[in-house]
């Protein structure tokens, strides 16, 4: 054997897998398809990488098994990832909700995984093609660029799907059926949602943005909604993507931050004003005028029933919108879905059918919200399979 691991995918989950293995005196491979490593580290965050949530936890993540997660996020948490990042010197900030981004650049974060590779001792090639890949009484063999490697252990570290331009494909899922393992289906996620229909409406007002209660499913996320020229987005409706299924009812609340009762109290106070006024004093006027136009109540609230104010504000506190897609891989910014968690060792993310094979990141069944939990994903499951190669 040459090495002790091969690694496939150079990426985050890769790359800290690489360094506590090799730190620990193994000798690691990493095999990386792009022609550098860590390019979503690099574009993640708007350049400044997102790269912890200082609240992650298992309630934070979606997969078949809520529990998987658990084991590994509790053994390699966001404060020592963020010691981590603090001997390197690298200046950080919590943006908000407990997200942490580097002041400078996410080339930190990528330069502070590299260093780490180096004191372990890891051979790292950019530029390989994988040809095959083949279990051998011993361990694996992979053929890559003319080359033939062979090692004890291999790691499936290559990712998702989402946003192919860069080069990502469904690569891990192949080679986990290849060796028999299931795959949960993937499917977009942190994406936007498009609309059709009698929804189509809501496109006019592109660009406009507001502070909502976004519900998919039972999952419900208390932030910005961005209207965009094919649908939604903003973060609330990023985070409901990732549980809204094809056919499902998305729901908007509107007015989260105001009394029950709010229309009924303001046509008491103000009965002049009519229902496109008074929303525009918490709504931005395109949307306040839009909504008041689709609830059909115009001219001044105290025209207006008792019955009906309760019937609009109902429908204010719970849009219905039918989103009729995604706009798909090309936008997600995780894959949801993946190796099934049923096939893996929460404890070393070792295959349980096949020893030696290990499966980490993205590429596994386990997907955060948005916010840094997802590289803390990458961070936890490359610790726990680095510490049992
Ligand atoms: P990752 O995708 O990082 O690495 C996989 C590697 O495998 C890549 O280098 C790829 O080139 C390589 N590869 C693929 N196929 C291969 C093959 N056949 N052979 C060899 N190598 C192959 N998360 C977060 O927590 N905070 C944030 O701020 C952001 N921001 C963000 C922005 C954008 C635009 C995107 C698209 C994503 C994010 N994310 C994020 C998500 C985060 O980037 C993602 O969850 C992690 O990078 C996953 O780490 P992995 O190492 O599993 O995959």
């Amino acid at each position: 054997m040459d090495h002790d691991a091969i690694i496939l995918g150079g990426g985050a989950a890769g790359l800290f897998c690489a360094a506590v293995a090799g730190q620990r005196g193994r000798r690691v491979l990493v095999l990386e398809k792009a022609d550098a490593v860590g390019k979503k580290i690099l574009i993640s965050g708007g350049g400044r990488c997102n790269f912890t949530n200082l609240g992650a936890a298992p309630e934070n993540y979606l997969s078949a098994n809520r529990h998987f997660a658990k084991s590994a996020l509790a053994r390699y948490t966001p404060r020592d990832f963020l010691d981590l990042v603090e001997r390197h010197g690298i200046a950080w900030h919590e943006k908000t909700l407990g997200q942490l981004f580097c002041d400078g650049s996410a080339k930190q974060i990528v330069a502070m995984l590299l260093a780490e590779c180096e004191a372990g001792g890891v051979d790292i090639r950019t530029g390989q093609e994988i040809v095959s890949v083949a279990r051998v009484d011993a361990g694996f063999v992979v053929e890559a660029n003319g080359e033939t490697h062979r090692a004890a252990a291999l790691v499936i570290a290559t990712g998702g799907p989402s946003i192919p331009k860069m080069g990502a494909s469904g690569f891990a899922y192949d080679l986990a059926r290849q060796f028999g393992l299931k795959v949960v289906e993937p499917r977009p996620a942190l994406v936007p949602l498009t609309l059709g229909g009698e929804d189509v409406l809501f496109r006019e007002l592109s660009g406009v943005s507001a502070p909502v209660e976004a519900t998919a499913g039972k999952a419900k996320f208390r932030e910005a909604a961005l209207l965009t020229h094919k649908g939604l987005s903003g973060p609330a409706i990023l985070q409901a993507s990732s549980y809204w299924r094809h056919g499902e009812v998305l729901r908007i609340d509107f007015l989260p931050d105001l009394p029950p009762d709010w229309l009924s109290e303001r046509k008491a106070k103000t009965p002049q004003a009519s229902m496109a006024q008074i929303l525009r004093e918490h709504l931005p006027e395109r949307l306040a005028v839009t909504l008041a136009e689709r609830l059909g109540l115009s001219g001044p609230l105290q025209g207006i029933s008792e019955r009906a104010l309760v019937q609009a504000e109902e429908r204010l506190r719970g849009w219905q919108f039918h989103p009729n897609g995604t706009e798909g891989f090309a936008k997600a910014e995780v894959t949801a879905g993946g190796i099934s968690t049923a096939e893996l060792s929460s404890q070393t993310m070792e295959a349980k059918k096949l020893p030696g094979l290990f499966a980490i990141g993205e590429a596994v069944d386990v997907t955060g919200w948005l916010g840094g939990y997802n590289f803390q994903w990458a961070w936890a499951s490359g610790q726990a399979c680095g510490e049992a190669l």
